[in-house]
């Protein structure tokens, strides 16, 4: 019964040492590798902070674990020296016996933790240095680096396209900067870029819509990207025609700006863009961007009124789209969001960034809503706490599903000359660096294309 009991104590000490290090290595690997990703920052000055980081967390993390040694061994000989002190003061026949294989414990115990402790920190330290190595390798490679890589092959309902043009949108280098981690980049090496237009060259198996040499416009998922190269693969359920009045660079634009844009008037704002359905009044921030472009063309299709807001030297541009107002954002009535003519917005198309709800609020009507395109934490909450106080006027995030009917829209609209894609500017893909610095600058009027 004693030895027992002694089995079952020492079991327990035994387990809970192995728990204690097991959690704290955990905590700390968990935490490093937040920390790092954190830093993911591209440039080579990262390179030197990146790598003195890892080195400061290697031996705070060699320090924790002596520590957490010592804890453990001290914790374990005065259990042990407790329970051998009352056992052998009561049990005096078996007294020699149970100090012999207490002893023996201890000291099997001891070198178990010392084991363990070399071998999680062996493994600790070559993680550290894996995931600095990888994650500096990755982010070079992503950063103005162009690299020599195989032709992807078409799997089962996907084209392969010969990329023609390409067109970048903040999305891309927002992945690039690691601002929608954990989720995108999935995989490295990452190519970017999600807009296609070119010719195809292959056909995966079960690919009825199309054959070689048919001209496409194509959405690639954020998650496989691959725009920004010569070849690209996209699903078939995301490609559609091109016809010949519709150059590669004017389709390129189209897929997440011209789709966003429909989306937030059609399916958020409910207009009907045949004209039919009420007269709504919309406030369209950032006209004269990629997506604020195509949404003053689109709105105007419909049964609208269109007050924008854009910097002064694109008020005319703004105009020309076919906006019925238009506000210079960095003048006191811009800001303030304020239709000359005193409209109440019906919904907001809220392309720019940084604008608080109470903004706006003063200018909807009172169902008036906020379709937010860049919604950032607060906006997540302003959605909630409008939804739960049931306010009539609402937040609403918008995140973008593209659909290729939807696409294939848009391409008839610009085949017939009712929507135009505005090039800010073409860029070969051996300079591709410039358009994406161009991009990162946020000053586009239209589309950014890049062309193999
Ligand atoms: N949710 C989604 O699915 C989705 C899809 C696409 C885009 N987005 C987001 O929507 C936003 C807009 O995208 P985009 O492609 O249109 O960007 P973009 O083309 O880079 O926008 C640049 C334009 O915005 C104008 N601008 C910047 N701040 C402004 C402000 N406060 N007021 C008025 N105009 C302003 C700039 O004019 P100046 O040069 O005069 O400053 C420039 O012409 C981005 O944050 C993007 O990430 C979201």
């Amino acid at each position: 019964m004693v030895l027992f009991l002694l089995k079952i104590i020492f079991l327990a000490v035994t387990t809970l040492s192995n728990i204690v290090s097991r959690i704290i290595f955990t905590t700390a690997a968990s935490f490093i590798c937040l920390l790092i990703q954190g830093l993911k920052v591209p440039g080579e000055a990262a390179k030197g902070g990146l790598e003195q980081v890892a080195d400061l967390i290697k031996s705070c993390a060699e320090y924790l674990a002596e520590f957490a040694f010592e804890v453990v061994s001290s914790v374990v000989s005065a259990v042990f020296d407790v329970v051998k002190e009352g056992l052998l003061g009561s049990v005096s026949a078996t007294g020699s016996a149970i100090g012999g294989l207490m002893e023996q414990t201890r000291n099997s115990i001891d070198g178990l933790v010392k084991e363990l402790v070399s071998e999680v920190l062996g493994g600790f330290s070559e993680m550290v240095s894996t995931i600095v190595a990888d994650l500096w390798n990755n982010y070079k490679d992503a950063v103005g680096y162009h690299v020599e890589v195989t032709a992807p092959a078409p799997k089962k309902d996907e084209v392969l396209i010969k990329v023609e043009a390409a067109s970048l949108n903040p999305v891309d280098w927002k992945l690039q900067k690691g601002m929608l981690r954990p989720i995108l980049p999935s995989k490295f090496p990452f190519i970017p870029v999600s807009d296609v237009a070119g010719e195809v060259v292959e056909v995966g198996f079960g690919v009825k819509k199309f054959k070689p040499g048919d001209k496409v416009v194509a959405y690639l998922s954020l998650f496989s990207g691959g725009g920004l190269a010569e070849f690209a693969v996209a699903k078939e359920n995301l490609t559609v025609p091109r016809p010949p009045e519709v150059s590669a660079a004017e389709a390129a634009g189209l897929p997440i700006a011209g789709l966003t844009a429909h989306q937030a008037l059609t399916q958020s704002a409910g207009v009907k863009l045949d004209g039919s359905g009420p007269r709504k009044n919309l406030l369209i921030t950032a006209a004269s961007g990629g997506v604020g472009h195509y949404a003053v063309q689109l709105a105007k299709l419909g049964n609208t009124h269109v007050t924008a807001t854009c910097g002064a030297r694109n008020l005319d541009f703004v105009k020309g789209l076919g906006a019925d107002e238009v506000l210079d954002y960095k003048t006191p009535d811009g800001a303030a969001l304020k239709s000359p003519s005193g409209q109440k917005y019906d919904a907001v198309i809220h392309c720019a960034t940084g604008t608080p709800f109470s903004a706006f609020k003063p200018n909807l009507s009172p169902t008036g809503k906020v379709i937010d395109l860049t919604p950032s934490f607060g906006s997540f909450m302003t959605f909630a706490v409008k939804k739960l106080t049931r306010s009539k006027k609402q937040l609403v995030p918008l995140f973008g599903v593209p659909k290729g009917e939807n696409l294939d829209y848009l391409v008839q609209l610009v085949k017939e000359g009712k929507l135009k894609t505005v090039i800010d500017s073409k860029h070969p893909l051996s300079e591709a660096e410039e358009a994406w610095a161009k991009s990162i600058d946020g000053h586009a009027i239209g589309k950014i294309i890049v062309e193999p």
